[in-house]
């Protein structure tokens, strides 16, 4: 049984998929990609089955990540259940995916927040939206993700004993 993680964002188009192609690849890196296994969606539907926004692509090549097999997908209340951990990246994503949570009786993964959990080191506590800045706002967001996908990775080793023997 993998360990599964769900990245959310809105429109997973930018933010959640940036962390699916980042944290893929550490897990790949580690020889753990039988073990662990990742995904990504988004809380709103107006961009389901599209690939990531270009500009994501783009600086996510520039740093050798591949994010162009990704498509987007709307969150569903059966992720709280499928998934070991559901992180949200910003402060309204994460009081969406609470809300859609407790009306499914807070079963499973309850969600959290990516940096707030993972990089408190961070001056931020969420990822910030890119879509309407510029290029500079998707470096942020690969400078934050790759920062607290790191620790994310180090925590699952941590906290799955059966992560070790793989
Ligand atoms: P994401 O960015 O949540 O990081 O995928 C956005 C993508 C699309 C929209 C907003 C944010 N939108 O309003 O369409």
């Amino acid at each position: 049984m993998p360990v599964n993680i769900l990245f959310v964002c809105l429109g997973n188009i930018c933010r959640s998929p940036t962390a699916h192609g980042v944290f893929q690849r550490l897990v790949d890196e580690k020889g753990l990609s039988e073990s662990i296994s990742v995904d990504s969606a988004g809380t709103g539907a107006w961009h389901v089955g599209k690939a990531p926004d270009g500009r994501a692509t783009a600086a996510a090549r520039q740093r050798g990540y591949d994010l162009t097999p990704l498509r987007a997908r709307q969150v569903r209340q059966q992720d709280f259940v499928e998934f070991d951990y559901i992180i949200a990246m910003d402060d309204s994503n994460l009081s969406d995916l609470m809300a859609l949570y407790r009306a499914g009786g807070s079963k499973g993964a309850e969600p959290v927040l990516f940096l707030d959990r993972y990089l408190p080191v961070a001056s931020e506590s969420s990822v910030p939206d890119p879509y309407y800045g510029g290029d500079e706002g998707f470096e942020h967001v690969l400078n934050l993700v790759e920062a607290a996908s790191l620790r994310l990775l180090n925590t699952l080793i941590a906290n799955h004993p059966e992560l070790h023997s793989a």
